[in-house]
């Protein structure tokens, strides 16, 4: 997204979160792991809304994983639960605000309601402009790039846009700019399968602060070393490349 930057006016950036660290925080609070995600929401909420003045115009959010199904049945029915409550409460903010909402991910596996929460505010935001914000739900890069896959012809091999393009239609998603800058958070230091191929070139943000305590000005900490970085897409620096 930030390849065509010009001098004047920065173009605004596509950040992916994998939010990690609800659990050990509410561990650390004596609360159960539930409130962490709660708390996990809240912070969602905060991020979402600073998001368009740090310069984010695409944000991903990595909500529930393919391998998450794994977690204890009662963790993944808060998740839900909590995922439906979102969407529900959050609709009518997002059309004032602008914000554009879309769930990424296989819709197969997840509840009706919750389904049905999904296509309703993916339908009553879809004119947002401000920012557009993608929150992975039973998502797996390397699943996505599968199922791409099997929808090229035989014998054809497209380009690394028009496959991307496709990544993001396989996952109910419309087609947005590769990743500028991918933060996790949680003192963790690996992508966990999520946005592997969006991702080939982002900057790559660790943070120590739990999800629930990330806070906007991690996010801006984050946004400021990212600009510090001197991108060359596999070219030489701009001094060097006379
Ligand atoms: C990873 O932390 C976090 C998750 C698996 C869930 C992420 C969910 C939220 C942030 C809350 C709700 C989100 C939305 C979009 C409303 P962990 O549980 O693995 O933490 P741990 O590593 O400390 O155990």
């Amino acid at each position: 997204m930030q390849q065509s930057t010009s001098p004047a006016r920065p173009v605004p950036l596509h950040v992916g979160i994998i939010m990690d660290g609800n659990g050990r925080w509410a561990t650390r609070q004596g609360h159960s792991r539930g409130e962490g995600h709660r708390a996990g929401a809240a912070m969602v909420r905060r991020i979402v809304e600073v998001a368009p003045d740090a310069g984010i115009g695409v944000l991903t959010l990595f909500a529930f994983s393919a391998d998450n199904w794994r977690r204890p049945k009662a963790e993944v029915g808060w998740l839900m639960r909590l995922f439906r409550e979102y969407l529900r409460v959050e609709r009518a903010r997002c059309v004032v605000n602008g914000v554009r909402l879309e769930v990424i991910g296989r819709r197969d596996r997840i509840g009706r309601a919750l389904r049905t929460a999904v296509e309703e505010t993916e339908r009553d935001t879809a004119a947002g402009t401000r920012l557009h914000l993608r929150i992975a739900l039973d998502y797996s890069a390397r699943d996505a790039i599968l199922r791409a896959a099997q929808c090229l012809q035989p014998g054809t091999i497209p380009s690394r846009d028009s496959f991307g393009r496709l990544l993001a239609i396989v996952d109910h998603g419309i087609p947005v700019p590769e990743v500028d800058l991918l933060i996790r958070t949680g003192g963790e230091r690996r992508l966990s399968d999520f946005l592997l191929w969006e991702a080939a070139y982002a900057e790559l943000h660790f943070s120590p602060l739990s999800w629930p305590e990330f806070g906007p000005a991690a996010l801006q900490d984050a946004v400021r070393d990212f600009a510090s970085r001197e991108r060359r897409f596999g070219g030489l620096p701009d001094a060097a490349a006379g």
